[in-house]
């Protein structure tokens, strides 16, 4: 299982600290661990031993001239080699679907792991699952789906902070996602409203390879308690 905790624009340098502390001292056995922490506070995290630190976000180049951004160079110096690309709250700000697809390619040329993240807004959702297999379909279009360290992240941005897709809706979602990847084998995490009160239901879903957090796993003893129930898998 994957267990990804994205913590947005949340938690100082010392409170991820915290969370890499916990970790260092409790493995959790079969359980692959990302954590997403604020950008500025990659260049001081501690040193990760039972999982894996990424960035929430990465500007396809080396280095350059683009204010305000991040890219390669200083991620590899910093020895982070997982980015999350395509988030919703990203796209709803000035991300295009061209751009996303030129990140993950770019940094799918540099070996990293990606977890890329496509879900459906509600009006495509009310239209039924046809509509929302054209809608992924479409998020997928030039995605580098045979790369083998790339992980799809299945976020309906309706159920992101509210509450968590029904369980149906997440199985035949992950199904199509696999089948729009040409592979079983893909990683298809899904994301929204997952709470450790929920997410074994989820984790034993069909077609389910672990979940990407949101708001839960910004107290460390609730992310805990996620990672426990996804260790019985
Ligand atoms: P949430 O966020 O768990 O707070 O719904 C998930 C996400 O946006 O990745």
């Amino acid at each position: 299982m994957i267990i990804a905790a994205n913590f947005k624009m949340n938690l100082t340098l010392a409170q991820v600290n915290e969370f890499a502390n916990m970790l260092n001292a409790n493995p959790m056995p079969n359980v692959e661990i990302f954590l997403f922490p604020n950008t500025a506070s990659l260049a001081h995290l501690l040193v990760a031993k039972s999982f894996e630190w990424g960035a929430q976000n990465a500007y396809p180049a080396y280095n350059g001239a683009y204010t305000g951004e991040i890219g390669a160079e200083i991620l590899e110096s910093l020895h982070i080699k997982t980015v999350l690309i395509g988030h919703s709250e990203r796209r709803m700000l000035h991300e295009r679907h061209e751009f996303c697809v030129e990140k993950c390619n770019f940094y799918a040329s540099r070996g990293f792991k990606i977890i890329y993240c496509i879900g459906e807004p509600i009006e495509i959702r009310e239209k039924g699952q046809h509509a929302v297999y054209e809608f992924l379909e479409s998020q997928l279009r030039d995605v580098p789906l045979n790369y083998p360290h790339l992980h799809i992240a299945y976020e309906p941005i309706w159920a992101i902070g509210t509450q968590a897709a029904q369980p149906e809706q997440i199985t035949q979602t992950h199904k199509d996602i696999k089948t729009l990847c040409g592979s079983a084998k893909r990683n298809v995490l899904y994301g929204g409203s997952v709470k450790p009160d929920n997410v074994q239901d989820i984790l034993k879903l069909p077609h389910v390879d672990g979940v990407l957090v949101g708001s839960a796993s910004l107290v460390l003893d609730s992310f805990m308690k996620i990672l426990k129930v996804a260790t019985q898998f």
